[in-house]
């Protein structure tokens, strides 16, 4: 399935291109698999622009960002980050998961994203490198109940002025999303494997599961409905048996949802 088939159900993309044009930078809150990376890349090609991407995690160094002092045959050279490259080249810059970073990382980041839209190269030769026009920085963020991330310092988040809060989609939408995977015909599945899908997310939401199915998971259990598998067994390979991780009471509790709405 190519992945121009993004389906824009929110009006995302109309937000993209106002932001883009009053140049003003983008953060796209949700949980995972909520569709925030395929929007964006969806967005860079309709627009044509070249899309530079880095995924932040605890590993993730300034250097990355920034550059870094390199060596050849005696002279020391510097090897230009991510950042600055996306910066110089005016093109679309994807911050991916910024809230993973340590906070140190994001503060080189303040300076480049404010208005001035410049920063100085204080590791090498002091150069101040200012961004071709048209530079245009989206970055995402998982909410805080998310493993591994941090609230986004205030002074970062006031330079993504434009929000975009991606939940997951109306039942109908997401039949349709899941179509876009699926050559078969397995609507009365699919209508099923969504809702079992949003019972385990409204547990999950309160605290009652600890997983929360995304739409890579409705999309698997419709592609494995394509290969043969029947609704009863893709659902208990795709939404039930994850759950053994956090023991039998947990999984026996999603093994009865998932009797109750496929039957024995
Ligand atoms: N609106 C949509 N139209 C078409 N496909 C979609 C849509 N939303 C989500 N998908 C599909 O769902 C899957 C997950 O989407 P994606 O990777 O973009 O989510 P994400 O929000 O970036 O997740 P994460 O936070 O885990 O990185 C992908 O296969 C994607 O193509
Ligand atoms: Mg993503």
């Amino acid at each position: 399935m190519s992945e121009s088939s993004y389906l824009d159900w929110n009006n995302s993309i109309e937000i993209l291109n106002k932001a883009f044009d009053a140049n003003l930078f983008v953060i796209i809150i949700g949980p995972k698999g909520t569709g925030k990376t395929s929007l964006v890349r969806d967005f860079a090609r309709s627009k044509g622009i070249k899309l530079e991407s880095i995924n932040f995690s605890l590993r993730t160094r300034e250097s990355h960002l920034v550059g870094t002092k390199t060596l050849t045959d005696g002279n020391v050279s510097f090897e230009e980050g991510i950042l600055i490259k996306s910066m110089r080249e005016g093109t679309m810059l994807y911050l991916d998961e910024i809230n993973s970073a340590e906070a140190d990382v994001l503060l080189r980041l303040d300076e480049a994203l404010d208005d001035r839209r410049q920063i100085a190269l204080k590791e090498s030769t002091g150069e101040v490198v200012k961004a071709k026009e048209g530079w245009f920085v989206v970055a995402t963020i998982n909410p805080l109940t998310h493993s591994g991330t941090k609230e986004l310092p205030p002074q970062l988040l006031s330079r993504f002025p434009v929000r975009i809060s991606m939940e997951y989609p109306p039942e109908d939408i997401e039949l349709e999303i899941i179509k876009k995977y699926v050559s078969g015909d397995f609507e009365s599945e699919l209508i099923q494997g969504i809702k079992l899908a949003n019972t385990l997310r409204q547990a999950a939401a309160v605290e009652e599961l600890f997983y929360s199915p995304s739409l890579r998971e409705t999309i698997a259990f419709g592609k494995l409905l394509d290969k043969g598998v029947s609704a009863k067994e893709a659902a208990t390979i795709v939404f039930g048996n994850v759950y053994t991780q956090w023991g039998n009471i947990e999984h026996q509790k999603v093994k009865d949802i998932i009797t109750s709405m496929f039957g024995n």
